[in-house]
């Protein structure tokens, strides 16, 4: 059994595992670097780790459409009900849930959090997957902390990390993130999606490779990678 991870740009990525689609953070629309359009995202479950537009994106009509459920913390799920999305399910931070995917569990993330419509959508968090005996953790949206050691304790297989600077980790930070989380494997996201948030992602490859033991993917928008 294997995990594929598609990343469609910025946060949103699309995992895949025994025939069930995860979609996390789908800003598909008036995203410039989406690679799909909403119509074609395809999703069985959909994962929202805070209220920002570029995070929310499309997940009330995909939700709408395919029927997918969507985990997020209480304060987004109680929007989403009141969006007419039928299938949510809340979780909150530090709270794992088994699905029938496999498990999932809400981490910290130092952030912002209000929905498009400026309602309070609780704390922003991350996700740590655990999904056919591998374990991925996304760091979403966030600045570093240095509780990123404790979620390395688990064994990461692969980190997803942003390092975009400007409103999250930039490079120098999130090349700290990779030391203290000592993942096997890393996936940059957040960056070039915007040119306030332009970096250089094979730079930061080379760094990341030369002063850890993990190794950087550096996928286009619309390629995936396997676990
Ligand atoms: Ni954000
Ligand atoms: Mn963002």
């Amino acid at each position: 059994m294997s995990v594929k991870i598609t990343w469609y740009s910025h946060a949103c990525l699309l995992i895949e595992t025994d025939g069930t689609r995860l979609l996390v953070d789908p800003f598909i629309t008036g995203n410039p670097m989406a690679p799909i359009s909403a119509d074609q995202a395809a999703a069985d479950f959909i994962l929202v780790s805070h209220g920002h537009g570029d995070h929310v994106g499309d997940t009330v009509a995909i939700a709408k459409r395919t029927g997918a459920t969507v985990v997020s913390n209480f304060e987004i799920h109680n929007w989403l009900t009141a969006q007419g999305v039928e299938n949510c399910h809340p979780q909150h931070i530090g709270g794992g849930f088994d699905y029938a995917w496999g498990r999932v569990k809400l981490t910290i993330a130092h952030h912002g959090s209000a929905l498009p419509d400026g309602t309070y959508g609780g704390n922003p968090c991350g996700f740590l997957f655990y999904i056919q005996g591998k374990k991925i953790y996304h760091a979403c949206d966030t600045g570093l902390f240095y509780d990123m050691k404790l979620i390395g304790e688990e064994g990461i297989d692969l980190a997803v990390l942003p390092i975009g600077d400007n409103f999250t980790m930039g490079p120098d930070d999130s090349l700290r993130a990779v030391k203290l989380i000592q993942p096997k494997q890393v996936l940059p996201i957040h960056y070039n999606t915007f040119d306030i948030i332009k970096q250089d992602p094979v730079v930061w490859k080379s760094r990341v490779e030369k002063e850890t033991g993990a190794r950087v993917a550096l996928l286009k928008p619309g390629e995936s990678l396997t676990l």
